[in-house]
């Protein structure tokens, strides 16, 4: 596998590739990001690669990320090439609630905020970027359609948002004709896995290619971070943002480190960064898109990019999956094996065959039937 093998997302034609680039940490505004010619670098190995896939916001450093974002893909001519990913629904203006949020109002400022900094004329994948509580999905359907059909956006999606919303917006699309959404974007990582109970099934079965984020939860999976009595040490962004509330960034936990210690002796074994293996991980992972990666250095994206070219054995990708595993949780604990085995009466349910709708019940002797 590699960046130029590209897959289409979710139920659409969009081709993109299987890592995506992250553009957050374009931009100093937030204290761990890059500079420019930093963030032009990664973009351009990046592209030179064969990747064409790159998730901004119109808030992420402050509206630098989408103003660099714009400016690279101009100086290398590459805007029928890239696949831009940018988003909208967080706030820049203090006393205008019209100015965030997921309403009519708010979705059309925004819009044209990003294709001016992004110096285009349409946007790639628009994305809700988190569910704002209030905004009916009806609402954010209609208007986003009503962007598909003026051209300033191509496809849609749906990032950090309950599964029951983002069932029902699939679900007004499909009946009310609407641009359906063909993208959700989630953290998931070793250290998150908290999707795979709703959201992979969703995403699958109505057709919403899941793209991920964090991959590396912020850092702490290259490794780079030891436990220490004042709770860690290392260099980079989980150190400049201490402090901060905001879960995206509280990644330490005894559960966490021993992940990473894991991780750490899986990785030794088979000849890879740590970083490298927590990629190739989530990039594998049943009914995951695309992988979002970050990094602030050239180094790290140079480092991050080669998790494609390897396969994790079973063996290891096992102990992976022993320490991460996610704990059982109600109702998805219905839905394990000894639950599914009292309500078919002991039969097996396979997936069905490609090529078939129904479900094909394997009897085994046992059930007697045969
Ligand atoms: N939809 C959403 O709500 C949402 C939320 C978050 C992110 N995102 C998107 O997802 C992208 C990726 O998220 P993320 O930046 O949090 O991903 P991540 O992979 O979890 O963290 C990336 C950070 O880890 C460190 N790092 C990366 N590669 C490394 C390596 N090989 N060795 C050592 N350190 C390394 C760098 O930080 P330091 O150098 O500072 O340590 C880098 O900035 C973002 O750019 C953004 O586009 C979306």
């Amino acid at each position: 596998m590699s960046l130029n093998t590209y897959y289409t997302l979710g139920r659409s034609g969009l081709r993109v590739s299987r890592l995506a680039l992250g553009t957050m940490t374009f931009g100093t505004e937030w204290g761990w990001g890059s500079d420019e010619d930093t963030a032009r670098q990664m973009f351009n190995t990046y592209v030179d690669a064969g990747g064409n896939f790159i998730d901004t916001a119109d808030l992420y450093t402050n509206g630098t990320s989408e103003t660099w974002l714009g400016k690279f893909t101009a100086e290398r001519n590459l805007r029928d090439k890239v696949v831009i990913a940018t988003k909208f629904t967080f706030n820049g203006e203090p006393g205008n609630p019209n100015a965030g949020g997921n309403g009519r109002k708010n979705i059309i400022r925004a819009v044209e905020g990003s294709l001016k900094r992004l110096a285009t004329d349409y946007i790639d994948l628009y994305i809700l970027h988190t569910w704002d509580k209030i905004t009916p999905a009806e609402e954010v359907m209609r208007t986003l359609n009503d962007l598909v059909a003026s051209g300033k956006v191509r496809y849609i999606g749906l990032s950090d948002v309950p599964a029951w919303y983002a069932a029902r917006a699939q679900t007004i699309a499909e009946y009310r004709h609407y641009e359906p959404v063909c993208s959700l974007q989630l953290e998931y990582s070793l250290a998150e896995r908290n999707i795979e109970r709703e959201f992979i099934p969703l995403g699958t079965q109505l057709g919403m290619g899941t793209m991920v984020w964090s991959p590396l939860a912020s850092g702490l999976l290259s490794g780079k971070y030891k436990p220490s009595e004042s709770g860690f040490t290392g260099e980079g962004r989980l150190d400049a943002t201490r402090g901060i509330e905001n879960p995206a960034f509280q990644k330490i936990s005894d559960r966490n480190w021993k992940i990473v210690a894991e991780l750490e002796t899986v990785a030794k074994e088979l000849g890879h960064s740590m970083a490298q293996v927590a990629v190739n991980w989530t990039v594998n992972r049943p009914g995951i898109a695309s992988v979002i990666v970050g990094a602030s250095k050239l180094s790290q994206l140079e480092d991050n990019i080669k998790a494609l070219d390897f396969d994790i054995p079973p063996e290891l990708a096992n102990r992976l999956e022993i320490v991460s595993k996610p704990e059982q949780q109600f109702p998805y604990s219905f839905f394990d094996a000894e639950i599914q085995g009292m309500i078919n009466g002991g039969a097996t349910v396979g997936d069905k065959p490609d090529g078939y709708q129904l479900n094909v019940l394997s009897l085994s002797a046992g059930a007697g039937v045969s």
